[in-house]
């Protein structure tokens, strides 16, 4: 079987991305002995999705795959963005969701779009998986599931937040679903017999 080390901590990534990565076996930085947090110190979200896997790349000496992403508001021209995990000067979920809201609280463009990308490290080589959900921010909290921006982001299409739409849910239509899912296909056509 084929193994990955995702490199990340976010509990919430991890507990989306195991159930989409059937077959492959899927190694925690625990389980490889890193410890250590790992910096994340560029703008975009390419560069920081890089600096992620090559950090553990060079660690382990395996194939590896990190996950950067965030939510983009529209009338917020585009924060919190890259720095989402740490909007509101601190990796606080429930302090970086109320800066959002109070910051809209005079705004009508509440649109907004999730971003993930995805960097693997294969064989020494580095691809990248992108994926976009686009919706909308409403104006409290609603549902207790996912994690982050969820409970106040309602994708097109329906009208509950990812905070109360089941996982599968979410992963069929969420920016990380996609970009994950552009990484299996790509895994799988690397594993077929030459
Ligand atoms: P990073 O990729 O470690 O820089 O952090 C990503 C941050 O973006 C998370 O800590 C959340 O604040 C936010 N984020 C990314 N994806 C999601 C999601 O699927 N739901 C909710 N928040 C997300």
């Amino acid at each position: 079987m084929q193994q990955l080390v995702m490199a990340t901590n976010n509990e919430g990534k991890i507990r989306e991305i195991r159930p989409m990565l059937e077959g492959v076996e899927v190694l925690a930085l625990k389980d490889i002995g890193f410890t250590e947090d790992i910096p994340e110190p560029y703008f975009t979200f390419e560069e920081n999705a890089l600096a992620k896997a090559a950090a553990i790349a060079a660690f382990s000496r395996k194939n590896v795959f990190a996950d950067d992403s965030g939510i983009c508001v529209n009338g917020l021209n585009g924060a919190p963005g890259v720095i989402s995990a740490h909007y509101s000067g601190k990796r606080d979920d429930e302090a970086n969701l109320q800066k959002v809201l109070s910051e809209l609280k005079d705004v009508t463009d509440r649109t907004a779009y999730y971003k993930a990308v995805i960097c693997l490290v294969w064989d020494d080589e580095v691809y990248y998986f992108e994926g976009i959900c686009t919706g909308r921010i409403i104006e409290a909290k609603q549902g207790e599931g996912g994690f982050g921006y969820d409970p106040i982001f309602v994708p097109d299409g329906y009208e509950t937040t990812f905070g109360e739409l089941p996982l599968t849910v979410k992963n069929s239509i969420s920016h990380r679903g996609k970009a994950i899912r552009k990484m299996v296909e790509f895994l799988k056509i690397r594993s077929l017999p030459e």
